[in-house]
């Protein structure tokens, strides 16, 4: 009864501040996100006015779910999350896609033109749609693996809840123009501040899970995600240190600047990839893809060294963002130098998680899930070595400010983030809803055949485009004088960026048929009637031996 007043004691507080603040506001933009606010507090309030069984407290007897069971309430609106900012965040990606290609679609509107909607994109794919899929994962793997139920159920909803409440805040303050300029990192320093608070709730509910475990060991996926969140809130903290212009405004000023700013920056745009890009994602494939195997890992050694290699030398690699740039030259060389090494660590994962597929293969030809998993692996091998030869300076010399760096970031992106991710989602669903399987296979087959093709489409004409933008920018003729104008240049890759467009609406196309897939099976239908895949129609007249030449 006290915890119920408590909290709404908070959330009423809460209420008025945001209220006076959005009063006080000295932009728009400020007052808007404070009603926001203001309306998510209301809503907080309510529901634990509502939440609260007085007559279990009366009589001293807290409120409790099964305790038999594992808490997967929580997770199952985090999978619902996931399936929805994917949607938002591939379909904002097409949008700038076809931006690029068609600048007309910008309508002379500040609210949708690329600038603005560039890091609504970003943001929703890595950290919305990343984001709750993190989530999901780390709390379903995180119980299962130590056989124990999440520690503070309540902090876990509101882990949730808060980061949902970051998201709406991040993306409409892109689109009204709030940003702090730091890409990866543009929402400002109030939203920053209420990502700190849901940041350590989720790193409370995960250690204090871990703590509370039955089995004795902690299972490699833990170490991955328990890397992802604790590098993460360091990251975050340093990257946002800035003093607000106003306590009632939306602008801040960031505490570095100059080449000291651009180099943590970039220790933190490089680590975002490391942690959030890939340590958290290395947890999801440790537990997912032997499960989906039925197969034990291929090398638990391997997974632990190749755990400290990687988050040792990741931290070091940021500075190959800023090569030819005012960061001294012997930081730039070490970055390089880090990320060269980076290659093998990364490759212990991937060969790990493909190893883990030994005597299982066969399955490839019938379990279109575990062909996500395997495309993932396969594009973080491609993107990790990728990555290492663009971090060479010579490379970067033609890569940077190119359309290969794109290229790089979509491999990565839709190859490894997207199909690992796919892969869990189609894993958990029949699970969490209690259903046999999924509504239909052959949809999550056709979804991958989709992705993998727009992926290759995305990838393929953003090498091209880059390849093409760096050698024509460099050109020099006979004269001393650059041979290409810029405008030239962006003429020359206007058809790759058509290709690039369309390459993403096949990925979006995979991904429609994904969450219609999921919404049947979460709704109950009964799974469809399907041929199964891989089963050959038998025809009798074909099974014949071939006659002899000499006999015919
Ligand atoms: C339908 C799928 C997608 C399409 C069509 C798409 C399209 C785009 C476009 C047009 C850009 C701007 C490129 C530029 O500035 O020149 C971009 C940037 C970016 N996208 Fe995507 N995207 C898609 C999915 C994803 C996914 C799933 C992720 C991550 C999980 C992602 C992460 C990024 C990142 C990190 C950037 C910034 C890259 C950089 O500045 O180097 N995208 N995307
Ligand atoms: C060993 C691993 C990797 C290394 C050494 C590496 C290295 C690099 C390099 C050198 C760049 C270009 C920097 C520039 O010229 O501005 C880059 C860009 C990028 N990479 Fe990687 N990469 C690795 C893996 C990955 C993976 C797996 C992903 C995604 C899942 C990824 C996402 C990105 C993104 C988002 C950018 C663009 C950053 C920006 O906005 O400028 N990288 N990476």
């Amino acid at each position: 009864m006290e915890m119920v007043l408590l909290r709404s004691g908070v959330w009423f507080a809460a209420l008025v501040l945001a209220v006076v603040a959005s009063a006080l506001a000295v932009d728009w933009a400020f007052a808007v996100h404070m009603v926001i606010c203001a309306i998510a507090a209301g809503i907080a309030l309510v529901v634990t006015l509502r939440g609260g069984n007085f007559d279990a407290a009366a009589a001293k007897v807290l409120r409790s779910p099964d305790p038999g069971k594992y808490d997967d309430e929580v997770i199952r609106w985090a999978v619902i999350a996931t399936v929805f900012w994917g949607m938002a965040g591939f379909l904002a990606g097409l949008y700038i896609a076809l931006e690029m290609a068609f600048p007309a679609l910008n309508f002379g509107l500040e609210y949708i033109n690329f600038g603005r909607l560039r890091p609504l994109h970003t943001s929703a794919v890595i950290f919305a749609f990343g984001g709750n899929a993190l989530i999901a994962t780390s709390f379903y793997v995180v119980q299962r693996t130590c056989r124990a139920r999440l520690a503070f159920p309540g902090l876990a909803r509101f882990v949730f809840w808060g980061y949902q409440l970051f998201i709406v805040l991040a993306a409409t303050g892109y689109l009204m123009g709030v940003t702090q300029g730091k890409e990866y990192a543009e929402p400002e320093w109030y939203v920053d501040l209420w990502l700190t608070v849901v940041w350590v709730s989720y790193l409370a509910v995960f250690v204090f899970t871990i703590l509370r475990r039955s089995e004795p060991h902690i299972y490699v996926a833990n170490w991955f995600y328990l890397s992802f969140i604790l590098t993460v809130a360091m990251l975050h903290l340093v990257n946002n240190a800035a003093i607000p212009v106003s306590w009632f405004g939306s602008h801040s000023i960031s505490l570095a600047g100059g080449v000291q700013g651009a180099l943590i920056e970039w220790w933190y745009g490089h680590n975002a990839v490391g942690f959030f890009l890939t340590a958290g994602f290395l947890g999801m494939m440790y537990y997912f893809v032997p499960k989906q195997a039925e197969r034990p890992v291929y090398s638990y050694r391997l997974s632990i060294i190749h755990f400290w290699a990687l988050i040792f030398l990741y931290i070091w690699a940021g500075p190959h963002h800023l090569h030819y740039t005012a960061l001294p030259d012997w930081a730039q060389t070490l970055g390089m130098v880090f990320s060269v090494m980076l290659w093998m660590p990364s490759w212990g994962g991937m060969i790990n998680g493909l190893m883990t597929l030994n005597g299982a293969w066969d399955k490839l030809r019938t379990d279109p899930i575990l062909r996500m998993f395997v495309m993932s692996l396969a594009f973080y091998g491609m993107s990790t070595f990728e990555g290492p030869m663009m971090s060479i300076k010579s490379v970067n010399s033609l890569s940077h400010y190119s359309d290969w760096t794109i290229g790089h970031v979509h491999s990565g992106a839709l190859g490894w983030n997207g199909m690992v991710t796919f892969g869990a989602l189609y894993y958990l669903v029949p699970r969490l809803w209690g259903r046999t399987r999924m509504y239909s296979l052959r949809m999550i087959n056709w979804h991958f055949w989709l992705a993998t093709l727009g992926i290759v489409f995305y990838a393929a004409s953003m090498w091209v485009a880059g390849l093409t933008e760096g050698l024509m920018w460099r050109e020099y003729g006979a004269d001393g004088y650059l041979v290409n104008s810029f405008a030239e240049t962006v003429a020359a890759v206007h058809p790759m960026y058509v290709l690039r467009a369309f390459g993403g609406l096949l990925y979006l196309t995979g991904a429609s048929l994904m969450a219609w897939n999921i919404a049947r099976t979460i709704m109950g239908h009964a799974p469809r009637e399907e041929t199964p895949l891989g089963q050959i129609a038998y025809d009798p007249a074909r099974d014949v031996p071939l006659q002899p030449a000499a006999a015919i």
